[in-house]
């Protein structure tokens, strides 16, 4: 597991295109940590680097958020889906292999996530603008 430190919401848009980098296009990634934390501008990152121009904000309303760059990428907000009927009704398992997943509120999800998926648990550090990212399933 990498343990990266964060002190800027640019650090951690800096962290998203490397994490692009690594990406072959139909990887699950899976962000743990609540509001606040940086899933969305580390997601807006990655489909950024990833060669989209569409606009990214958690998808808390539609659940999942498309955007078009060198793959298609999938931005879930599993926060307000508490049963395996609710996750269905997302097409979450429809949508697996067919692009980049990226899932904010993972918790929500925790037993239906792919083994092997790449989780990123997102915690605070010890003054406002820092942030710890632990990172597994990914070597970056
Ligand atoms: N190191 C950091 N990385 C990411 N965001 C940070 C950082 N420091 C402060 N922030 C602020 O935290 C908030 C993160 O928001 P967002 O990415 O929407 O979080 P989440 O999707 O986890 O709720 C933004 O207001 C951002 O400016
Ligand atoms: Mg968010």
């Amino acid at each position: 597991m990498a343990i990266i430190k964060t002190n800027s919401p640019q650090q951690t848009a800096e962290l998203g295109r490397r994490i692009a980098d690594k990406l072959q296009g139909c990887e699950v990634i899976a962000f743990f940590g609540g509001l606040g934390m940086g899933k969305t501008t580390l997601t807006r990152a990655i489909a950024k680097a990833l060669g989209s121009d569409d606009e990214v904000s958690s998808p808390t309303f539609a659940i999942v958020n498309e955007y078009k760059g060198k793959y298609n990428i999938y931005h879930f907000d599993m926060y307000r889906i508490t049963s395996w009927d609710d996750l269905y009704s997302t097409g979450f398992f429809d949508y697996l292999d067919t692009g980049v997943l990226i899932i904010e509120w993972s918790e929500n999800i925790e037993n239906a996530l792919p083994e092997g998926c790449v989780r990123i648990n997102i915690s605070c550090g010890n003054y406002d603008t820092e942030r710890i990212f632990e990172i597994e399933g990914i070597e970056l």
